[in-house]
């Protein structure tokens, strides 16, 4: 009870003098002295799972440090941004204006990153971002203070092409959600498949984030290629994977994806994402001490398997506590901050990566199965894979 009384009379007091203008150093020093970090990431609709996965291997990071930052307590802000971009820059601004953060961690959807970007360009907080794939954000758009740990959305599909016609699926169907990351996407597997000898039938498309895939199977079952390659991820995926099986057209076409496609969803998929191969910078079964270390605590903290994204918010909890140690928790000190990120080597469960000169990693692409509910390696499509940059002034 006294020490309630206590806590609200120098919250008043707190308050009286920041409104008289009379605000004692000390204590503005004592408010300020946690580090705030934002999540600005998807915890309701299809990429949901995939929010919850980032934060959680985000925080694991920082407990590993004690919880701290740079030997600074840390205090977060949370806005769940529905994977809607039309909201985007709006939830971004509440996050940097109203909660004042160091650091904003997100997001997912490739559209959703592009009004973080805008908001992190103009304001210049430092924005980590631990999943969206979009192209600009490290390319034409690229910024110091915009740092990405995950992948440019071409990346993993860069990678497949090859390893499609080197089985013999010369002829094949191209499906996904048409957006950025669809797109984008696409524009890898294109490049790849075409430059090893593959056809492309059709392309195929429907908007994010509808699962209505009924029409679009009956149109590939009739176009009857040696393989369908696509970009799906979260619940999206897992429903693609069951109604590809469903229709049969396992029996007679391979399926292909970039690596999301069978991320973090392979309980409920089940049997259908049995034999799907797919191209990504991680993969469950990685037999590294650092992987299976990463892997036997995250399921011991969250009591559930991790995936690529927790990997990924892993990943950016240890970048920013290497640039939060460099600087000793000074985050205001950019410059050496901002080096320190740049400088980086992860070692990641994905294995050791870097940063590029735009900021995003460069890393080695494996080639996945699944079988029996595990993401399988079965060798690297492509060693240390690059994004070109196109148009990024830093790179
Ligand atoms: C994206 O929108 O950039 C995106 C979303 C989900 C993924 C990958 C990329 O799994």
């Amino acid at each position: 009870m006294t020490t309630r009384r206590l806590v609200l009379t120098r919250s008043a007091a707190v308050i009286g003098a920041a409104s008289s203008g009379l605000l004692l150093p000390q204590l503005v020093q004592a408010q300020s002295n946690k580090v705030r970090v934002g999540f600005m990431l998807p915890y309701t609709g299809t990429f949901a799972q995939l929010g919850v996965a980032i934060e959680n291997g985000f925080r694991m990071a920082l407990n590993e440090q004690g919880g701290k930052l740079g030997g600074r307590e840390v205090e977060f802000f949370k806005v769940d941004d529905e994977s809607n971009p039309a909201k985007g820059i709006e939830n971004a601004q509440r996050l940097v204006q109203r909660d004042r953060v160091d650091v904003l961690v997100g997001t997912v959807h490739s559209g959703v990153q592009m009004g973080i970007h805008r908001v992190a360009r103009d304001t210049g907080v430092l924005s980590l971002i631990p999943n969206a794939g979009v192209h600009a954000a490290t390319r034409a758009l690229c910024a110091p203070n915009v740092f990405r740990t995950s992948f440019t959305n071409s990346q993993p599909t860069l990678a497949l092409g090859k390893a499609m016609v080197e089985r013999g699926h010369k002829k094949a169907v191209w499906i996904t959600w048409n957006y950025a990351a669809g797109e984008e996407a696409y524009e890898g597997f294109e490049q790849s498949y075409t430059a090893a000898g593959g056809t492309i039938v059709k392309k195929l498309g429907l908007p994010f984030p509808n699962v209505e895939f009924q029409a679009l199977l009956t149109e590939i079952a009739a176009l009857k290629p040696d393989a369908v390659a696509c970009f799906f991820a979260g619940g999206g995926a897992a429903k693609f994977l069951r109604d590809f099986h469903a229709a049969g057209l396992h029996k007679t076409i391979q399926l292909y994806g970039s690596g999301f496609l069978t991320e973090g969803v392979l309980e409920a998929a089940g049997e259908a994402a049995n034999g799907v191969l797919t191209t990504m910078h991680y993969s469950d079964s990685l037999d590294t001490p650092r992987n299976k270390k990463f892997r036997l605590e995250y399921a011991k903290a969250f009591k559930m398997q991790p995936d690529v994204y927790a990997v990924q918010g892993y990943d950016t909890g240890l970048l920013l506590v290497q640039g939060a140690n460099k600087v000793k928790g000074d985050l205001s000190n950019k410059k050496d901050l901002y080096a320190a990120l740049e400088g980086a080597v992860i070692d990641s469960p994905r294995g050791k990566w870097t940063m590029s000169k735009a900021h995003n990693p460069v890393q080695d692409i494996y080639l996945r199965k699944v079988d029996n509910k595990e993401n399988k390696v079965i060798g690297i499509a492509q060693k240390a894979v690059a994004d070109p940059a196109t148009g990024c002034k830093m790179a």
